[in-house]
């Protein structure tokens, strides 16, 4: 299962039970893997009101409720850690949000503040507090998101990073720190968690960022440490509703650890096609399940029905 903002908290970031139940459903349906929706790992981090958080004492027990739920039912439960960066909500964060250069990212967004050099280190060190409160609540991955133009995806590219520093110009620099957050929560939670990484091409076909580039981020992720990527969209057409199973195929040929794809893969035949044209490992799907939460109990019996009969692609 994608991972998919439910509005569900708190207004403090606690999950409420609702969560539990929305994931724990999904799970005894027979779903093998659930990220569980982008939670923010500091109060500038929120992009969306109801939002869950993983940096606040109180948040661990709402966490555990949700990772609790999803392991009765059988599945593995990753949590994604996400900050907003330029993309968090100044409603919820009360003012503009933080980038790595004070370029908007669309009109509906003020410039962010642009972040200074000192403070870098200290933001990965969140996203690595929240990755640890996701181990002692009982989650079995976590999954940074280092797509859609959030903070991480923001350094990488080249038109909303302008920096002069060592974290802005080359492709080397731009993906620093993305890459330094794998690392750092993989040597400290390696041994407790698996460590995942999302990442797309939104926003940033359009802004000269081709697949060389995407390769070299592929490859850097690998060597920091990633345990699974996870690629979201096709870049082209800058929605991530769109497909990635071309970047999919891109990654499955750039790494050799397990590729996940998330795209308009909620017919099961669609799905079972991207794993079996080799455009990932693992079909992530979103909305399909967000609305049928037995989506995997009947996508298996299809399975297991076609095999039956030999019929490889029934209608
Ligand atoms: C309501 C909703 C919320 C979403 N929230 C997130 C999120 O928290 N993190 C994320 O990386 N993607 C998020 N997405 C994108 C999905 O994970 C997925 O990539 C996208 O919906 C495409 O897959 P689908 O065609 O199977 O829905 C969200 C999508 C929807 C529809």
């Amino acid at each position: 299962m994608a991972p998919m903002v439910q509005q569900t908290g708190l207004p403090d970031g606690t999950a409420t039970e609702a969560a539990a139940v929305f994931y724990g459903a999904r799970a005894q349906a027979g779903t093998g893997l659930i990220i569980v929706e982008a939670t923010a790992v500091e109060p500038d981090a929120r992009c969306w009101p109801g939002g869950l958080g993983a940096y606040l004492p109180q948040h661990r027990e709402g966490l555990a409720r949700i990772a609790s739920a999803i392991r009765a039912g059988g599945a593995c439960a990753c949590l994604q850690l996400v900050h907003g960066g330029p993309q968090a909500s100044p409603a919820v964060i009360g003012g503009p949000g933080w980038g790595p250069s004070a370029i908007p990212p669309n009109s509906n967004f003020p410039p962010p503040r642009e972040l200074p050099r000192d403070a870098l280190s200290d933001l990965q060190g969140r996203f690595v507090a929240a990755a640890e409160m996701a181990a002692e609540a009982g989650f079995q991955a976590v999954e940074l998101h280092g797509a859609h133009g959030y903070l991480l995806d923001s350094f990488l590219s080249p038109n909303r990073n302008r920096r002069a520093d060592d974290y802005g110009g080359s492709i080397e620099n731009r993906l620093r720190m993305l890459e330094e957050t794998v690392r750092r929560t993989r040597e400290r939670l390696g041994e407790r968690l698996l460590v995942g990484c999302r990442v797309s091409f939104f926003n940033h076909a359009h802004e000269g960022f081709g697949h060389d580039a995407f390769r070299t981020i592929l490859a850097a992720l690998e060597r920091a440490g990633c345990d699974l990527l996870h690629i979201s969209c096709d870049g082209w057409s800058r929605t991530w509703f769109d497909t990635g199973r071309t970047q999919g195929q891109l990654a499955k040929e750039t790494v050799r650890i397990p590729v996940i794809v998330a795209g308009s893969l909620g017919d099961s035949r669609e799905a079972e096609r991207a794993v079996a044209e080799g455009h990932c490992d693992v079909a992530a799907i979103g909305r399909a399940m967000k609305s049928a939460p037995d989506w995997a109990a009947r996508a298996h019996r299809r399975l297991v029905a076609n095999r039956r009969t030999g019929d490889a692609d029934p209608p």
